[in-house]
């Protein structure tokens, strides 16, 4: 059972990055067939900085090494280093409707806010199906957002198998429905875009000071507090701290009394000492270039040697050889 997800590189990661997908994906290796890549051919449909893309695809790659992804017990690559991945784009795009590629949410919902689109942005979901089809996955974990994408992954593989008789694995999507959707610092989901995130790389003292800043409602630190687990700090302790430490501030914050100063300060030396292994051993990669390019040389090839069975297949079955 082979598992496969695509990591786009947004700048730093944070606890909502870690909680919502690199924890369940670094738990999966344990058990399964897990190949995960660095979306960066992904990435140049918005983004025309070259040394930022060099520089965000391997930044990432480092900060799920620190947070436990082993190479030893998955498959870890860069998509560029697996070019075939766009041949493949090509061999299946020549079988994608048209009205398939306008119906995609992600393609309307960017042209909508007035994003001026290319071929790229349009072909979107055609990349994505290629990534998946290239290494014979059965399982791809997703967020809600990325279903349609699958479907239109099946759909193709589908395709092309009535076509050209029987190349490509069927994928199921995975959605994560259990997984935490973790809140940002204005109680909104988490998430890069709405600047309400916590780091888990980054200097100390900004990321204290973003906790320390984190507004509670306008009740006095007296008044019991009957709602204590809606609180956003005791949301976010829970996450960090051992449970009978979060049940405690939360008795604590429900019964009233409680400072939210100290609330705030507990929950940033928990959220600090959760992170501090991963902290360490970022410390060291970066320290050791030589041994990144080396899991990411290694990942190339290992995710190559399966490509290349595959993309034989698609090309057999075609024609093109
Ligand atoms: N589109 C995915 C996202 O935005 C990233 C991605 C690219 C992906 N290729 C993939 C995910 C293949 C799963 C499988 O999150």
């Amino acid at each position: 059972m082979r598992t496969l997800t695509g990591i786009t590189p947004t700048g730093a990661v944070h606890i909502g990055n870690y909680f919502g997908a690199m924890r369940p994906a670094i738990e999966a290796q344990e058990s399964g067939d897990c190949y995960y890549f660095v979306a960066d051919y992904h990435s140049m449909t918005s983004v025309t900085d070259a040394a930022g893309r060099k520089e965000s695809s391997r930044g990432v790659i480092v900060d799920w090494l620190a947070c436990g992804l082993d190479p030893k017990k998955c498959v870890i690559w860069k998509q560029s280093d697996v070019p075939e991945v766009c041949e493949l784009t090509w061999m299946i795009g020549s079988l994608t409707p048209m009205g398939l590629l306008e119906r995609a949410h992600s393609y309307k919902d960017k042209t909508s806010k007035g994003i001026s689109p290319n071929f790229g942005l349009f072909a979107y979901p055609v990349l994505m199906a290629a990534d998946i089809l290239l290494f014979d996955t059965n399982a791809v974990p997703v967020g809600q957002d990325q279903r349609q994408h699958l479907e239109m992954t099946r759909d193709i593989a589908i395709k092309y198998n009535q076509t050209y008789g029987e190349t490509f694995v069927i994928p199921d999507a995975v959605i994560r429905a259990d997984v935490a959707i973790v809140p940002g610092l204005d109680g909104m989901k988490m998430s890069k875009s709405y600047g309400n995130t916590l780091e888990i790389f980054g200097d100390e003292k900004v990321l204290r000071k973003k906790v320390m800043s984190i507004v509670m409602d306008s009740r006095t630190p007296a008044e019991p507090k009957p709602d204590a687990e809606k609180n956003l700090c005791i949301q976010l302790l829970k996450l960090v701290a051992p449970a009978s430490v979060a049940a405690d501030f939360e008795s604590r914050l429900g019964a009233g009394g409680l400072g939210y100063g100290d609330l705030k300060k507990a929950l940033f030396e928990h959220y600090w000492n959760f992170f501090a292994a991963a902290r360490a051993r970022r410390a060291e990669l970066l320290a050791d270039p030589g041994y990144v390019d080396q899991v990411l040389r290694e990942g190339a090839e290992k995710a190559r040697s399966v490509a290349t069975v595959v993309i034989t297949r698609a090309r057999k079955a075609a024609g093109l050889e």
